[in-house]
C-alpha cells in the first residue's frame, strides 16, 4: 500500500498538566500539506491516495467513505446516511445532508402495540427499523458539486479492497462475533458474517465488491432504481419491512446552510437541522462563554458542574424544539442567541445541582460508543471536510442484504416511537421529532470545523449517538481553553450529561475528580457502564501551518498524510 508518512512525530512527552497529574502526552502525526483521520488505516490511507493524485478534498472524502463501507462496515455504510460539513481554502463553507428520511408508509405509532406501549425492538432490530438510505444519493451530490476526478477512479479502491478482503482486528473481531445472535433474529436466518472471528483473519465481501461495480457502472441511479433497489426492497419487504421502490425514487440528498456561531476568538461551522450537532453545540458554547472556563483545570470539579449544567440546559431544549425543519418552525435565532442562553444559566448554582425532574430517570445503558463514523481531511490545497456517517447501532439494523454485501440502518429509532419514551440513547423526542412519513429523524452527529481569526484551525467529529456532542464540545475547549495538542485532546476521559436520565456518566478511565464532591452538591454519578464516550478523529492547524492529526486511541482510527 502506498502509505508515505512525510513526517511521524510520535514524541511521547511526561510534562506537568494544568489540573492534572502527571500524565503521558502523545504527539498525533503530524505533516506539512494533507491528512485523513478516519475509523481505519486502509480508509485514511486510500483517501490519501486520491490526494496524492491531485484529486481534492472531496474527491478524498467519497473515496475514504467508500472505503470504510468496506473495512468498517459496523458504521461505514451505503446502507445509511450521514453528514458532511466542509470548508473550502477560499473561506466558502458548506454542508450536505443526506440523513436516512421514514418510509411512505410509516406512521405515527407504527412501534406501539394495541395498548399503545412500545413493542421492545421494533423500531431497532429487523427490516422495521430501516429509514431510506441516503449515503450514495449523497456521495453523488457531493461529487457533482465539487469533486474533481472521475466517480469510477473514486470507487475503484474499494472495490479492490472489497475483492481482497480486509484484516480483522481484534476490536473487529469482537463486535462481529458479540452480534451473530443478532444477525440470525434480524435475517430470520445465518449471514455470511455470522461465525466465530478472530483477530487477523481475513474478510472479503466479493457481493458488496459486484454492487459497487455497479454504482461505479451506473451512477446514483443503480441505488435508487436498479439491481440494487430491487434487492433492497425485495429484501426488505420479505422480512415484513415497509420501504418502497417509491421511497427510493423521492430520495434527495440537500446542500444546507451550516450553523456558525462564536465563541471568543473561534468561528464554529457546525451542522444544520436535521443534526442537533450545531445548533446544541452553539447553546453550550454560548452558555459556557461568560464563565473564562479556561481558568478551572481540565476535569476539575467546577469544570464539570458548569459543562453539566449547560448540557442539562441544552439538551432539555434539543428534546423540546428539534426536529426536521421541513416539518418544523424552529427558532434557530432565539436557541443560538447570547441573551437566551445566558437566561437559561440564571438559575445555575455552583452550591447545589439543578434537577431534572420532569420525567423519571431513563434506564438506559451506553455500551459502546463507537458504532457510528467519523473521520476528518484537510487537503494539500486547504480544503478541510468533517463526515459523520453512521447506520445507528452497530450494524443498524443487522439486516444485511447477502446479494448485495452491506447492511442497512436502524435509524427510524432516531424518531421519537412515543412522546417521553426514550430511544436507545437515552434521548426523550417530542412533538418535532414524531414519527411522519418521510420526514428525517433528528440527529447528534455534529461534524465540525473550527477557524480561530479567520483562519483554519480544526476539524473535529464523533460518533456516540447523544454524546457526540458533548465529546465534541470538550475537544473544542481542550484545544482552545487549555492549549492542548490534538492528539492530547482526543485522548483525555470524556464525561456526559442529557438532561434525562439526570446522571453524569463518566468514562471508565475517569479519574480526576473526587466523585464524592459532587455528590455532596446533587449531582448523580454513573461510572463503569459507558467503557467509552465518543471517538473523536481530528486536525489541528499548527501555528506553523503543519497538521496535527488526533486519532482517537479507543479505537483502531488512525491518521495519515503527507
Ligand atoms: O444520528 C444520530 O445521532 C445517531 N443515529 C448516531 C448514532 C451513533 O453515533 C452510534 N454510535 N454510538
Amino acid at each position: 500500500m502506498n502509505r508515505i508518512i512525510v513526517f511521524f512525530a510520535f514524541a511521547i512527552l511526561v510534562v506537568s498538566c494544568k489540573g492534572s497529574k502527571q500524565q503521558e502526552i502523545n504527539t498525533g502525526l503530524i505533516t506539512e500539506k494533507a491528512m485523513i483521520v478516519s475509523a481505519r488505516v486502509e480508509a485514511s490511507e486510500i483517501g490519501v491516495s486520491i490526494l496524492k493524485q491531485g484529486g481534492n478534498a472531496f474527491d478524498a472524502m467519497i473515496a475514504t467513505d467508500l472505503a470504510l463501507v468496506v473495512a468498517y462496515p459496523v458504521a461505514g455504510n451505503i446502507g445509511g446516511g450521514g453528514f458532511t460539513v466542509y470548508r473550502k481554502n477560499n473561506g466558502e463553507i458548506g454542508s450536505f445532508d443526506y440523513r436516512e428520511k421514514a418510509p411512505i408508509a410509516a406512521t405515527r405509532d407504527m412501534y406501539l402495540d394495541e395498548n399503545g406501549e412500545v413493542i421492545p425492538g421494533k423500531s431497532t432490530l429487523g427490516a422495521m427499523a430501516v429509514g431510506v438510505p441516503g449515503t450514495i444519493a449523497g456521495l453523488f451530490k457531493i461529487h457533482e458539486q465539487q469533486g474533481s476526478m472521475p466517480f469510477s477512479e473514486l470507487i475503484q479502491p474499494s472495490i479492490d479492497l472489497a475483492k481482497k478482503g480486509v484484516i480483522v482486528t481484534k476490536k473487529q473481531a469482537q463486535r462481529l462475533n458479540g452480534s451473530g445472535e443478532l444477525f440470525k433474529k434480524a435475517n430470520k436466518r445465518t449471514i455470511m458474517l455470522d461465525r466465530e472471528w478472530k483477530e487477523g483473519d481475513t474478510i472479503k465481501y466479493p457481493n458488496l465488491a459486484v454492487t459497487l461495480e455497479r454504482i461505479r457502472d451506473n451512477g446514483r441511479d443503480e441505488f435508487y432504481k436498479g439491481k440494487t433497489a430491487d434487492l433492497l426492497v425485495d429484501y426488505v419487504q420479505k422480512l415484513g419491512g415497509i420501504i418502497t421502490k417509491k421511497d427510493l425514487l423521492k430520495y434527495e440528498a440537500k446542500w444546507r446552510k451550516p450553523i456558525t456561531s462564536g465563541y471568543k476568538d473561534i468561528r464554529i461551522i457546525s451542522m444544520s437541522l436535521p443534526s442537533s450537532g450545531g445548533i446544541s453545540l452553539t447553546q453550550m458554547l454560548k452558555s459556557i462563554e461568560p464563565y473564562d472556563i479556561g481558568k478551572f483545570n481540565h476535569n476539575s470539579l467546577e469544570y464539570i458542574q458548569l459543562l453539566t449544567e449547560v448540557e442539562r440546559r441544552v439538551y432539555a431544549d434539543r428534546a423540546y424544539y428539534l426536529g426536521d425543519p421541513e416539518f418544523n418552525n424552529v427558532p434557530l435565532d432565539i436557541l443560538s442567541s447570547t441573551a437566551y442562553n445566558n437566561k437559561r444559566m440564571e438559575d445555575f448554582s455552583w452550591d447545589l445541582a439543578t434537577k431534572s425532574v420532569d420525567v423519571s430517570h431513563g434506564n438506559i445503558e451506553i455500551i459502546e460508543s463507537d458504532q457510528t463514523t467519523h473521520y476528518s481531511i484537510i487537503d494539500q490545497f486547504g480544503n478541510a471536510i468533517s463526515v459523520t456517517n453512521t447506520l445507528n447501532s452497530g450494524y443498524g439494523s443487522k439486516v444485511y442484504i447477502e446479494e448485495a454485501g452491506f447492511f442497512l440502518n436502524n435509524e427510524m429509532d432516531d424518531l421519537s416511537v412515543k412522546v417521553g419514551v426514550p430511544n436507545m440513547y437515552g434521548l426523550i423526542g417530542a412533538e418535532a421529532n414524531s414519527i411522519e412519513p418521510e420526514k428525517r429523524m433528528l440527529s447528534s452527529m455534529t461534524p465540525t470545523i473550527v477557524e480561530q481569526n479567520g483562519e483554519l484551525k480544526m476539524v473535529l467529529g464523533s460518533p456516540g449517538g447523544s454524546t457526540i456532542i458533548t465529546s465534541v464540545l470538550q475537544n473544542i475547549l481542550n484545544v482552545i481553553e487549555f492549549k492542548m495538542g490534538m492528539q492530547e485532546s482526543v485522548a483525555q476521559p470524556r464525561f456526559h450529561h442529557q438532561w434525562l436520565p439526570d446522571v453524569i456518566l463518566f468514562e471508565n478511565i475517569f479519574d480526576t475528580v473526587n466523585f464524592t464532591d459532587l455528590r455532596k452538591k446533587g449531582y448523580h454519578i454513573r461510572k463503569g457502564n459507558s467503557k467509552i464516550i465518543g471517538k473523536v478523529d481530528a486536525i489541528l492547524v499548527l501555528p506553523n501551518g503543519n497538521l496535527e492529526g488526533g486519532a482517537d486511541p479507543r479505537g483502531d482510527d488512525t491518521s495519515v498524510g503527507f
